[in-house]
């Protein structure tokens, strides 16, 4: 078989960067898209659908075809339901639910038989966590998503999959440790005690992108923590700054 391609969007930072490393050195030509200003090969903002399209149109006539794609884009906010800006929850499910949408739209639009997308979801789609209204809404959408996309996909030889892992130390997570009691209930939360490394994640990615048979797929990877319940995040950080 001749040299993969294959997409990362988000792939300039955490888990996608990760992801980057590891399809390259599962024998991937990558292509790295990501917001303008960051480290990448081309600029996208996964919420501009015309931008989405060019991205994979603009990889199939410049690489000459396309067999992997995992949108690791996303952002998160922290605001009780009824303090909520409406503007801010709109954001959050345009980038993780709108946006993957739009990669799935057209990314499936141009792969062909054999091709595979992978979405990063959450575990908060499947565990609520207070204060994350938006985020937790937006990537529980996105593991159905992902389950009709492969329904629909599946007969053109197209695998939809999701991966949904825990708690990952990343910038997007990074700030939340640094307030007292969260990483410690988390933690003790999760039955293997630990976070899990975006090299971790990037190594399912990998295996996800060759797996044949598998479609339709959202991975729960998270040492086990949705086996038990996520941390009261307001709770934390009322005490935190009380
Ligand atoms: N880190 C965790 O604990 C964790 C846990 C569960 C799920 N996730 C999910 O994994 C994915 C990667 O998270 P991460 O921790 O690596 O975060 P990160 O912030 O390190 O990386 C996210 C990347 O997405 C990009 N991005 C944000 N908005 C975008 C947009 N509109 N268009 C294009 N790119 C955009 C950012 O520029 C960044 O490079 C996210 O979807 C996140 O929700 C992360």
């Amino acid at each position: 078989m001749s040299e993969r391609v294959a997409v990362v969007i988000g792939g300039a930072s955490g888990i996608g960067a990760a992801c980057v490393d590891a399809l390259r050195d599962d024998g991937c030509r990558v292509v790295v898209a990501d917001l303008p200003g960051t480290p990448c090969d081309v600029d996208v903002d996964v919420t501009d659908e015309a931008q989405v399209a060019a991205l994979f149109d603009g990889v199939v006539e410049r690489e000459g075809r396309l067999d992997v794609v995992v949108n690791s884009a996303g952002t998160s906010t922290l605001s009780l339901v009824v303090d909520h800006d409406a503007a801010d929850f709109r954001r959050v499910v345009d980038v993780n639910l709108t946006g993957g949408f739009l990669v799935l739209k057209h990314a499936g639009r141009v792969l062909g038989e054999g091709g595979s997308v992978v979405s990063l979801t959450s575990l908060n789609a499947r565990q609520p966590g207070t204060g994350m209204a938006a985020y937790c809404s937006a990537k529980a959408g996105l593991a159905m998503l992902t389950q009709v996309a492969a329904l629909e996909l599946g007969p053109r030889g197209i695998r939809v999959n999701a991966i949904s892992p825990g708690l990952v130390v990343t910038p997007l997570t990074a700030p939340a440790m640094d307030i007292a009691g969260i990483e410690d209930d988390y933690l003790a939360n999760t039955p293997l005690g630990r976070s899990g490394t975006p090299q971790e994640v990037a190594e399912a990615v990998v295996y996800i992108s060759r797996a044949a048979w598998l479609t339709g797929e959202v991975l729960d990877l998270n040492g086990g923590a949705h086996l038990m319940r996520y941390p009261d995040l307001v709770g934390h950080v009322t005490r935190a700054f009380s």
